[in-house]
């Protein structure tokens, strides 16, 4: 059999423990896209511990019969392991329940209460719960303190219960800080898991892995050397059937808060003494306490948003964001923003860090290129051609792997130079799949591993920063919302921020 080293390094340490998960949320398209999908993948894996159980809870009525069936259909559409073996299914089901009911009713939960301790005396699962806030956000608050009152939050000690809650953690600052308070009015903040799935993806963990286990590249690291920095999340889909969320919510709170402010994180902080939660977490938040605040009149010189407009997608004509469904007639939402910051300490002192990210662009892209500065003296003049900067680019997704820019001399008798680059690709180095993000994330919670998750702080001093473009944007006097077609780059001014945006 071939060797997979993601899974030899999963399975080297790592055994989660027996545990009944709660889906709050259960017949929405997370728990059939992304959570039993991947729930099955770890236990074709062998890495889901014997003691498990799924409990669904939503508002529909679905009985646990329906719920089973629901939940094979989306295994065999999204899953990695797909199409599921009859054996592992079967067995993977019999540990699922669900159960009905308003997440702000109190019956429900003793419902709930009877279902899980059911579940834990026939799949043995020690009496640990493991809750997913899988709902509408508005939801949160009720879900939390009726499981408070129901008497499940229990402790993060043994048995222990955690609570996994999805992204949007909020809408800004203060329903953020409200959330938490909610949340830590019920449970410790050992045992709440803030849920960003890019964390989970492998290509996102290997940013520190490359910085932090190679001795190359991290004296470079810094003003020095480094020119500057372009974080690009770039995305070719357009609404999906979100249109009512997207549009109350718009590219910043839905990508920039806390996927593209993590990628910035893993990628501008210090070497943390260790390699566990504590203190990977207090590094990042250190990077996002010296984010420098843009507010007010800075917003427009230091940011860029626009809208699409119809257009084209790999030659399939798309509609305009405007006509997609859900979106509100004069809605003011954005699907581009372009931005440039700076960290001021002493690492990054005058390094621009540039960050864009768009729905309905040329193509799926995301990439954080490092820029380093020029050689200090060209010694090749004359006709021997452009010396381009050398660029350190990690490629997160798709064709994931990291290549370097250099400058060679082209084969003749003449010194002519010309850019080549050295390549690594995951694909073909490892030949195996990474396990989804959600797989790793999923292991982690049920192991009490919360490195990969977000802190209160993370997520406060986030928002602090989106905060200062949100009240710009939504002021009486905001700064324009510039047009873009379908299927290209994003508005033309973005190029006003930096020299010149990869081109990916
Ligand atoms: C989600 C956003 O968090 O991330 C979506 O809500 C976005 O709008 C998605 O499409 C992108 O995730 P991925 O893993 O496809 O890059």
């Amino acid at each position: 059999m071939q060797k997979n080293p993601f899974r030899d390094a999963l399975s080297k340490e790592r055994v989660a423990e027996p545990c009944t998960m709660v889906i709050f949320g259960a017949t929405g398209d997370l728990t059939r896209r992304k959570l039993v999908p991947a729930l099955c993948s770890i236990a074709r894996d062998r890495l889901l511990p014997t003691g498990f159980g799924v409990v669904g809870f939503a508002r529909r009525n679905w009985s646990a019969a329906r719920f089973r069936e629901e939940m094979l259909a989306g295994v065999n559409e999204f899953s990695r392991s797909r199409p599921v073996v009859p054996a592992l299914w079967d067995d993977f089901a019999r540990g699922l329940d669900f159960v009905q009911g308003e997440f702000g009713d109190p019956a429900a939960y003793k419902r709930l209460a009877a279902s899980l301790e059911r579940v834990d005396a026939e799949r043995g699962t020690h009496g640990n719960h493991l809750f997913y806030l899988a709902t509408p956000p508005v939801h949160y608050p009720e879900i939390i303190r009726e499981l408070g009152r129901a008497g499940l939050a229990g402790s993060a000690g043994s048995p222990w219960s955690r609570i996994i809650i999805e992204k949007p953690f909020g809408r800004d600052l203060d329903s953020a800080r409200d959330l938490n308070a909610r949340a830590l009015e019920v449970f410790t903040e050992e045992q709440i898991y803030r849920i960003d799935h890019y964390l989970g993806k492998e290509t996102v963990q290997n940013i520190l892995v490359m910085r932090f286990a190679n001795g190359i590249f991290e004296p470079l690291w810094n003003q020095k050397y480094v020119d500057h920095v372009q974080i690009t999340v770039a995305e070719d889909i357009g609404m999906e059937g979100r249109g009512a969320y997207y549009d109350s919510a718009g590219i910043l709170r839905d990508m920039v808060q806390n996927h593209m402010m993590q990628l910035l994180c893993l990628t501008a902080m210090e070497p943390p003494v260790a390699f566990n939660a504590a203190e990977v977490r207090n590094e990042k938040v250190k990077v996002l306490h010296a984010v420098r605040p843009i507010e007010g009149d800075e917003v427009a010189r230091h940011s860029v948003r626009g809208r699409y407009t119809a257009g084209f997608i790999g030659g399939q004509e798309v509609p305009g964001y405007t006509d997609e469904k859900g979106v509100a007639p004069g809605s003011r939402t954005e699907t581009y923003v372009a931005i440039r910051l700076f960290i001021d300490n002493w690492r990054w002192e005058g390094v621009p860090f540039y960050l864009r990210s768009g729905k309905r662009l040329s193509k799926r892209a995301t990439e954080i290129a490092i820029q380093f500065k020029q050689v200090p003296h060209l010694l090749f003049g004359g006709d021997s051609g452009a010396i381009e900067p050398n660029v350190l680019a990690l490629r997160i997704q798709p064709d994931e792997g990291i290549s370097l820019k250099m400058t060679s001399k082209t084969p003749g008798t003449a010194v002519s130079l010309q850019p080549v680059v050295m390549d690594f690709r995951y694909g073909t180095s490892f030949g195996a799949e990474p396990p989804e993000a959600y797989e790793r994330l999923l292991l982690d919670c049920m192991m009490g591993d919360s490195t990969l998750f977000t802190r209160r702080d993370e997520v406060e001093e986030a928002w602090r920063f989106v905060g200062g473009l949100l009240d710009a944007w939504e002021s009486t006097a905001p700064p324009p919302l510039y047009p873009y077609e379908a299927g290209t780059w994003g508005p033309m001014e973005a190029s006003s921020l930096i020299h010149r945006w990869r081109r990916l």
